[in-house]
């Protein structure tokens, strides 16, 4: 029996001074293992009287039990020794400034578009939307673009079935506003545009544009004419000039293609503007009344124009970027000038 107590205490002694997880597991060992020192009194039991056995048994358990608890104890005690060291060595102080970190910048094209937004919002204009998977009776049967004309072909759109194209321009939108709002209607609609071109410097398969539409009662070509100069001086500078010269478009009649002074060279002539000094910047017109009778306004009480404005063009005028793919590719060293 003393030598029970003999062996607790000795074990629990050595316990104590125990400081690292490593020599506390093979302290277990050495005390509770097979061969361990309360083990083996097990062994001894059987030199004992029978009556005395059980005692002796009892006795020997009370003591592994107690070496066990104060094991556990002292296992919790280093293990969260180890975590507190580990917490303070790996603290970092999240109010130290930081290297330089740099600032992402908008990209030119979203820049181009918010001036262009800016501006028509400042003159009452709404921001509308429509899907780029566009019905043909939106994309090109209420524009008054019939089955057999040339922007239909093929070649140019993307049929996802007889029914359905990927829009070729942003003038669906057009058609879906006048059948659903009454006028006035004064609205733009910025948007991706597809058509099957081949990529080159100044083509891509996908593109953007802002339309323009306004519908009202005595809507003139000379609210046209004013609509877009603000515009382009806005962009472009209050010394920019614009030039309509007769153009064609389904939808709109008359139709007026649109040249601005080209904001490189001001006019001089240079690489960009092929030395014409202007660059063509625009398509619009009025809206053609066979155009508002299909979307269901009365050609003979309401007038209005559109315009389509080449947002890669406008932006690549106005920063003097020759390769329209520049636009698509993400190239961090061609984003990082648009600061
Ligand atoms: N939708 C025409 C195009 O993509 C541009 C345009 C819009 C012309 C509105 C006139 C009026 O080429």
């Amino acid at each position: 029996m003393d030598q029970i107590t003999e062996i607790l205490q000795q074990a629990l002694s050595e316990l104590r001074s125990t400081d690292t997880l490593d020599a506390l597991k093979e302290l277990r060992v050495r005390v509770l293992g097979k061969k361990g020192s309360i083990s083996t009194l097990m062994k001894g039991m059987g030199k004992l009287a029978p009556e005395e056995r059980p005692v002796f048994g009892q006795k020997v358990n009370e003591a592994r039990t107690a070496f066990e608890t104060e094991f556990e104890a002292k296992k919790n005690e280093l293990e969260n020794a180890i975590k507190e060291a580990k917490l303070a060595s790996e603290k970092i102080d999240v109010t130290l400034p930081t290297g330089a970190v740099e600032k992402g910048v908008l990209h030119p094209l979203t820049q181009v578009y918010r001036e262009v937004r800016d501006v028509c919002m400042k003159l009452g204009f709404n921001v509308v939307e429509g899907p780029e998977m566009e019905l043909d009776k939106f994309n090109f049967e209420l524009l008054n673009i019939p089955k057999e004309h040339p922007a239909r072909d093929m070649q140019d759109t993307f049929y996802i079935n007889p029914e359905i194209v990927l829009r070729t321009h942003t003038s669906p939108v057009q058609a879906r506003t006048m059948l659903t709002n009454k006028p006035p209607i004064r609205v733009i609609c910025p948007g991706k545009v597809y058509r099957q071109d081949d990529v080159d410097a100044t083509h891509s398969p996908v593109f953007r544009q802002i339309e323009g539409l306004v519908i009202d009662k005595g809507v003139t070509f000379a609210d046209l004419r004013a609509m877009i100069d603000t515009i382009l001086k806005a962009l472009y500078g209050e010394d920019t000039q614009t030039r309509f010269r007769p153009g064609f478009f389904p939808f709109t009649e008359p139709s007026a293609e649109v040249d601005a002074t080209c904001s490189l060279c001001k006019g001089k002539g240079c690489p960009a503007c092929k030395g014409a000094g202007m660059i063509e910047v625009l398509g619009c017109g009025m809206v053609n009344p066979r155009v508002l009778e299909m979307c269901g306004l009365d050609p003979e009480v309401y007038s209005g124009y559109a315009f389509g404005l080449g947002l890669d063009r406008l932006s690549n005028i106005k920063y003097g970027v020759t390769d329209i793919r520049l636009n698509y590719e993400n190239d961090v060293r061609f984003l990082r000038q648009f600061r």
